[in-house]
Formats: C-alpha cells, structure tokens, sequence
C-alpha cells in the first residue's frame, strides 16, 4: 500500500478494515470514512480548515467533564441527537412522542409521594402538574416510575449550581414519583422558563458564528418506565413560548405543547391556599406496549395531550 493519492485513499482505508470481525462496528465505520471523504471532497477542505476543526474538537474534549457534556450539546445543536431519537423511538398513532434528553439528568433523584413540592427551594413561580399515564389501549398505568426534572425560574438546572457552604448540593426541582392505581400523577414544582442551553464554551461559539442563538423552549422533563411498557423520555413544552420555532436543539413537537394555566392566588388543585399567583399544567401520557410492532416511520405519531 504505497503511492496513495487523493483518487485511492478511500478505498485503501476501507480495505485496511476488511478484517475487522465485528459486522457491526465495520459497517459503522466504512459508512463513515465514506462520507467523511465524500464531505472533505465536496467542500474542498484546506489543511488550514481541518487544522481549525481539530482544535474545535480539542477544546469541545476540553471542557467536557463529569457534569458538562460539551459533545452531547454538540450532538444536539447539529441535530443529531433529534434525529436518533426520532429513528428509535417509533411508535403507533396514539403514543405520546418522544423528545431528546438533554445532559442534565440525575440517576437516583430524591422520591416523593404524590402531591410533594419537587421544587425543594429552587426558585420560580408555584406551579401544580397533574396527569394520567395510560397505555395505548387506555387501561390506566398504576405505580409508573416518572423522573421529573426541570430549570429554575433563572434557567439553572441543580447540578449547574455549584454547592456553595451556606447551600450544599441538592437536588433542586427534580424527583422521582409513582402514578397511582388510576395511573395519576401529581406534584407541585415551579414555572418553566426558558432557557439558554450552556454556550460559554465551543459550541456556543460555533453558534454564534453560524448566527444562531442557544435558547430552549420552557419545559419539563419526563421519563416514564411502566412494566411491558417502551420506557418514555420526553419534555411537555409551554405553549405560546417565543422559542418554540427555533428550539437550539430541534426537540419541539406539537404534541408536546400545552397550556400552562395561571391562576390568581387562592385555592389550589391539591385543597392548599395559595398567597401568590400560581399556575398549573395537565398532560396525560400514554406508553407504548413493548410488543407493539410498528409499520412505519415515527412521522405516524399523535398527540397525547390532555
Ligand atoms: C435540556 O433540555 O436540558 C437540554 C437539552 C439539550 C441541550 C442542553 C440542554
Ligand atoms: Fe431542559
């Protein structure tokens, strides 16, 4: 293998992996040096260009560490995390969609029963959240495992806060509650707001050269897993968001939107006296059978909303 030129690389690449034994790994890899050299190819990229991306993925390695995942952010800006999702997670009309994760979940978040403040002392406006989970054929889901996780009021996530003397790390609006025997679901947190995904680092350099700007749509994450169930990672988005048509990581779908409603103080859903304004949100899901056999592509999805 000598005297390679612009004209044979790609196939003395590709031949130089012919003896990889696992199929899968080979048919990922000759995919991609393909299109890596078809892209080098079409834009014509100068040594100065590839020199200059080399350094990008460095620094995006750089600042990536247990809590920021700078190549997840970079994944969702380019759009490759919606479009991941969207190829997995195909599902019968009928199924409340899925949307993408997001770096910000924590395994083990605190449990609450039904009706707890999730907020435990993150800021923002009360908000109430009720529900029901059902599976496709409307039988209502008892005992459902939903993780609940969302921003505060300055667009903060808990584990963007460092722990501070006075304030030690906590969890801060994010829990994990059980539906109960009729499938609800209620807990009190606080208003969604939107926010700006971390842009103090490589990627969000990249977008502002590209001219675009890091805002999310307020939501509320969910992660639903009930048994003989597909498990649910979605958002419910708030309507009338000024993002909801540029979400920086294309995660918004209509049947993820619902009205967030705000209520003068006075009573509340769950029997309490509200002494400020509050506002609440209702949203029932529903989960796909495990067995459930889909046709075609996720584009057959409807909406969930209450
Ligand atoms: C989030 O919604 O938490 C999120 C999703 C993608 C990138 C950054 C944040
Ligand atoms: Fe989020």
């Amino acid at each position: 293998m000598r005297n390679i030129n612009e004209d044979t690389i790609t196939q003395a690449v590709l031949a130089a992996m012919a003896g990889c034994k696992q199929p899968r790994l080979r048919t990922i890899m000759v995919s991609l040096v393909q299109h890596l050299h078809s892209f080098a190819r079409e834009v014509e990229l100068t040594e100065d260009e590839w020199f200059k991306a080399i350094q990008f993925l460095t620094a995006v390695g750089h600042i990536t560490d247990d809590v920021r995942q700078e190549f997840i952010l970079l994944s969702d800006v380019l759009g490759l995390s919606t479009l991941v999702t969207a190829q997995n997670n195909a599902k019968p009309a009928g199924c409340t969609e899925a949307t993408v994760f997001g770096p910000f979940f924590v395994e083990n978040a605190p449990e609450y029963a039904l009706g707890a403040d999730i907020a435990n002392g993150a800021g923002g406006e009360p908000c109430h959240v009720s529900g029901q989970v059902r599976s496709l054929d409307g039988r209502p889901l008892a005992g459902v495992r939903m993780d609940v996780w969302q921003s505060d009021e300055d667009g903060h996530y808990d584990v963007q806060r460092p722990p501070t003397e006075t304030q030690p790390h906590t969890h801060r609006a994010r829990g994990r509650l059980r539906t109960d025997a009729q499938g609800r679901y209620h807990f009190r947190s606080i208003l969604a707001q939107p926010y700006p995904i971390p842009h103090d680092g490589p990627v969000g350099k990249m977008l502002e050269a590209l001219g675009r700007h890091p805002w999310r749509p307020a939501h509320l994450h969910f992660m639903l897993e009930a048994a003989g169930h597909e498990r649910l990672i979605t958002h419910v988005f708030r309507d009338q968001d000024r993002y909801l048509d540029s979400d920086a990581v294309f995660g918004v779908r209509s049947t993820l939107i619902a009205p967030w409603v705000r209520h003068e103080a006075g009573p509340a859903p769950d029997g309490s006296v509200q002494e400020r304004p509050f506002w609440t949100l209702h949203y029932d899901f529903v989960l796909n059978p495990q067995a459930t056999t889909v046709a075609a592509s996720g584009t057959d999805t409807a909406g969930a909303r209450a």
